[in-house]
């Protein structure tokens, strides 16, 4: 039954994608598969070194602007001078090429069980009028450490429990930067939003996997949503386009820069941010011949942190605008459940 066939064995095979995958105009709005391109602001990560911004640079107080004007608007940027080595971007792409290459029956090793998001499979169904993505992926808790399943974790390629760990470590001194630099650009204590995150913060990967479709016209990769997290970075394949963001009621399409490494905003630091920062809704669309690959990675405050905009960023001015929530990730899932909209219904 093509329901419980994987995207990427009903791609292999040519199938039509079956029903619950249309994507119907009164759900979305019209798929428009090729929208105007995004011009989404690179930023310079080794611009980004002082910790008090009365010593930053004219450089660095220039780049402070960009970012904060980016994740204001658009809530996303692509990173350059990251500080992860090409090398090791390429070991992550390879790995998740290994991975999905492997025949559907060792991928299935992992395979996730119903009530779990952790190991590979399709669209999570919650909901009989759900929209199916025409995706498989795997994901993974990777931090705090000690809450690794280690069982999910791809046995072959070998090298790939070492690749990710390393890529996690790396990817998270990207976000505690960035973190400390979006503070900064607000103007307040340049660890008001990273000590949200705590010491047992959470880093989930999700090796995304979107298989060439007969029907992109009809089938997206991934529906519109904006990420949960505080912050996910995405690196993806540097020849195939499909993700989109959606900027003032318009959808963008991103174009990959080469191992730049695409930050998106989540609905978290928008809560901490006090609504200054943006948590974009974005979406991927799927592509008749080539398939995409990419690798997110989540990182989201520890669950047992409450949560509420950052108290220097209340003022007459800017009245608080967002309640107060332990676990988020909760909260989001049964506002969403309640066909809320979670972001709303935090709202004071
Ligand atoms: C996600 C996501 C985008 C992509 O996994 O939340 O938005 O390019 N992924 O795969
Ligand atoms: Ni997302």
């Amino acid at each position: 039954m093509a329901a419980n066939k994987s995207a990427q064995q009903m791609s292999i095979d040519g199938d039509q994608p079956p029903e619950r995958f249309i994507v119907r105009e009164s759900s979305f709005g019209v798929l428009d598969i090729c929208p105007p391109t995004a011009s989404i602001p690179v930023i310079n990560l080794s611009l980004l070194t002082s910790s008090d911004l009365s010593l930053s640079s004219k450089e660095e107080v220039q780049e402070l602007d960009k970012l904060r004007l980016a994740f204001s608007s658009w809530g996303c940027v692509q990173v350059v001078n990251h500080g992860i080595s090409n090398a090791l971007l390429e070991k992550v792409l390879e790995i998740s090429k290994k991975f999905f290459a492997l025949p559907m029956e060792e991928k299935n090793r992992y395979a996730r069980a119903i009530d779990n998001f952790e190991g590979y499979g399709g669209d999570r169904i919650v909901s009989e009028k759900q929209v199916l993505d025409w995706m498989d992926r795997l994901s993974l808790m990777v931090f705090p450490q000690d809450q690794r399943k280690l069982n999910y974790w791809p046995k072959d390629p070998k090298n790939f429990g070492d690749v990710l760990h390393e890529y996690a470590v790396k990817t998270k001194l990207v976000m505690d930067k960035l973190l400390k630099a979006m503070a900064k650009s607000l103007n307040v204590e340049e660890d008001s939003f990273a000590k949200k995150f705590g010491d047992r913060a959470i880093m989930k990967a999700r090796f995304c996997f979107y298989p060439s479709c007969p029907r992109p016209d009809q089938v997206l990769g991934l529906k519109p949503h904006s990420d949960r997290s505080g912050l996910t970075t995405i690196l993806q394949d540097t020849e195939v386009e499909g993700l989109h963001v959606c900027k003032d009621n318009q959808w963008f399409g991103v174009i990959p820069i080469p191992y730049a490494i695409f930050v998106n905003l989540g609905d978290q630091m928008q809560i901490l941010s006090n609504g200054m920062f943006k948590s974009p809704l974005h979406r991927v669309v799927t592509n008749a011949k080539t398939t995409r690959r990419s690798i997110a990675m989540f990182n989201e405050p520890e669950p047992e942190e409450e949560i509420g905009p950052v108290h220097s960023l209340i003022d007459e001015k800017r009245p608080r605008v967002y309640k107060r929530v332990k676990n988020y990730a909760n909260f989001n899932f049964e506002s969403f459940q309640k066909g809320q909209v979670p972001l709303e219904a935090m709202k004071i």
